[in-house]
This record gives C-alpha cells, sequence and structure tokens, in this order.
C-alpha cells in the first residue's frame, strides 16, 4: 500500500515534471528527477541522495547506475553503485557506506560517514526495458563541508630590536576553504595586514621590530563551521647595538676560564707541597724514633700520649 502510494507520488512528480519542461515523449522513458540539484553535508553525517524516476514498464529488468565526478578530479567519473538483473554492486571503497534506500520504487540511495573526497557531481542513470533505450539521467552536486583543521603558527627572522620577522600560519584542512586573518591581541588588539600564500597559508611581515612589537599574536582559520587559533608571543629584547651582547658574554666567559684553571693550578701546587712535607715530616719522626728507641727522650713520650 504504502509503496504504491510513494509509485503514485513518483507518478505525479514525473508528471508535473513533464508538463513544467514539456518533455517529449515523456511517457515512453524513464523520466529521472532528483528533487534536489545541490546538496550540503557536514563531514562524518549521512545523506540521502534522491533520484526518481518513472517507467510504465514492470521492474524486471531494471538497471540503476549511480556515477560520481569527484570534486577533486571531475574528468575521471567513477561508478557508485548498480543496481543490475536484481543484484547490487557498489564500489569497493564504499562498502559498508552506500545503500539503494527505495528500490524499486526509487533509486535514493544513502550515503553514510560522509568524507570531504565524496563531494562533487552525482549522475543517477536509469534504464527500465522495454522503455526507450535511453536512459533517464538526473545529476546533482554534493558538498561535503568540514570545519578548519587547528592552524600552525611559526615564526622566523630577528627578534633583536631592528630586525625583521616573519609570522605564518598555515591550515591542512576546511570545506569551504577557511579564512585566515592574523592579529595582535596583547596588549591592544590590532588588525595585520596578511600576505596569503596559497589557500591555505598566510603571513605577516614586521620590519624594525621594537620592544612595542612584542605581545600575543593570534592566526585564526575560519569558516561557517568554525574557527580555530594558533598564536605566537613575540619578545623583543633591547639588547643594545648588535654584537655587543655576545662580546661581553665571551669575554666574561673566558674570564671565568682563566680563573678557574688559576684555582686548579694553586691547588695542585699547595696539595704537592703539603705531600712533600708530609713525607718529610715522616721521615724525620722515623728518624726520631729509631733515634729515640735507643735515646729515650722525653720528646717520644709526649708523642706517645697525645
Ligand atoms: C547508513 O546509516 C543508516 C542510519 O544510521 C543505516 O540504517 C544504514 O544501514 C546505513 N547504511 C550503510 C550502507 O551502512
Ligand atoms: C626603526 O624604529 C625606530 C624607532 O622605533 C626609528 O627611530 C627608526 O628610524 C626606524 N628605522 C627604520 C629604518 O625605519
Amino acid at each position: 500500500m504504502k509503496t504504491y502510494a510513494s509509485f503514485c507520488i513518483q507518478y505525479l512528480v514525473c508528471a508535473a515534471f513533464c508538463i513544467s519542461v514539456a518533455w517529449r515523449g515523456c511517457g515512453a522513458s524513464q523520466v529521472v528527477t532528483m528533487r534536489e540539484s545541490s546538496l550540503e553535508a557536514v563531514r562524518g553525517d549521512s545523506v540521502l541522495l534522491p533520484c526518481s524516476f518513472f517507467t510504465s514498464s514492470d521492474f524486471s529488468r531494471l538497471n540503476v547506475i549511480w556515477t560520481l565526478a569527484p570534486s577533486s578530479s571531475p574528468g575521471s567519473p567513477v561508478q557508485v553503485i548498480v543496481f543490475d538483473h536484481g543484484q547490487v554492486i557498489k564500489n569497493p571503497s564504499l562498502i559498508g557506506r552506500v545503500d539503494f534506500t527505495g528500490l524499486p520504487f526509487s533509486a535514493d540511495i544513502m550515503l553514510n560517514e560522509t568524507r570531504v573526497s565524496d563531494g562533487g557531481i552525482y549522475r543517477c542513470m536509469v534504464n527500465n526495458p522495454p522503455d526507450t533505450a535511453d536512459p533517464g539521467v538526473g545529476e546533482l552536486l554534493l558538498s561535503v563541508l568540514e570545519p578548519p583543521s587547528l592552524p600552525v603558527c611559526e615564526w622566523d627572522g630577528a627578534s633583536d630590536v631592528g630586525g625583521s620577522v616573519r609570522l605564518s600560519c598555515s591550515v591542512e584542512e576546511g570545506v569551504p576553504t577557511p579564512e585566515i586573518r592574523w592579529e595582535k591581541v596583547n596588549p591592544e588588539e590590532i588588525s595585520l595586514p596578511i600576505n596569503m600564500e596559497g589557500e591555505l597559508s598566510g603571513s605577516v611581515q614586521i620590519v624594525n621590530v621594537s620592544s612595542q612589537t612584542s605581545g600575543l599574536y593570534r592566526c585564526s582559520a575560519a569558516n561557517v563551521l568554525g574557527t580555530e587559533n594558533c598564536y605566537i608571543n613575540l619578545a623583543i629584547y633591547n639588547s643594545g647595538p648588535p654584537g655587543v651582547l655576545p662580546g661581553v658574554l665571551l669575554t666574561l666567559v673566558m674570564a671565568l676560564v682563566l680563573l678557574a684553571l688559576l684555582v686548579i693550578i694553586l691547588w695542585l701546587h699547595r696539595t704537592g707541597q703539603d705531600g712533600r712535607s708530609r713525607r718529610r715530616r715522616d721521615r724525620k719522626a722515623e728518624e726520631e724514633e729509631c733515634y729515640n728507641e735507643i735515646r729515650y727522650t722525653p720528646s717520644l713520650m709526649k708523642r706517645s700520649f697525645v
């Protein structure tokens, strides 16, 4: 009953379509209506690609072919899914994600877990012999949108006063193409002029930097689905004329090394003297002891009581 109703609706849709475009020979061919000429889906969502047709024959020889001319390579269309001789054949790369939803009364397909690469022009071809040999064809454009990915902020250049610094930002993903902007956000908020390098990266050149250039910079990548930011904290040091600081540091390090050497030499010298004098003292004591064994002097007694 339900299928009969949907058949009737399709017949009405077809009739309306035929009248509106004054299609000749409507009753003899498979008229295909897409119900939508373009669709948008967010990456990961499911989308129903509609394709209705009218036929005056039964469905025993119904043949449906869906093809996709991907946005990335419109010149090389691929088969998506086919219904032929009662069998469904799917593109191996789409198995598990695509299926017919209303066969044989409609050629609608459902595409699950959509990817950006699914975007492009879909064609639905319906042939139902013995209706005329010309298949009915309809097409629709599918766009799969995705939010921007996290952009990557980088900087290079000289962060000494008077130097020049380049801030660059690039984003990998996002449909529609994210818009890239650079702003200084701290201590005050200023929007910066950006040089685009391709569609997905942009840089800002800051010349003659000074301590006022220091602060927090933000790159944002935005499209209709959202905004992602990355930041660079730029610190410009007031280091005096370039070259002076390294010179001072080098002198300081060399002085320290010399000082350390001096200390080591002195210490070695002292321990050497100590060793020699101790040995000399020991020898003297031995001599004394030998001597004192015989002489038994009070000096030995004194030492043995210590
Ligand atoms: C797509 O998703 C719908 C609803 O979640 C489900 O009913 C259908 O079986 C799925 N199709 C495929 C081919 O996995
Ligand atoms: C660089 O900036 C300083 C002050 O911040 C200014 O005196 C100097 O003229 C500037 N130099 C150039 C080349 O613009």
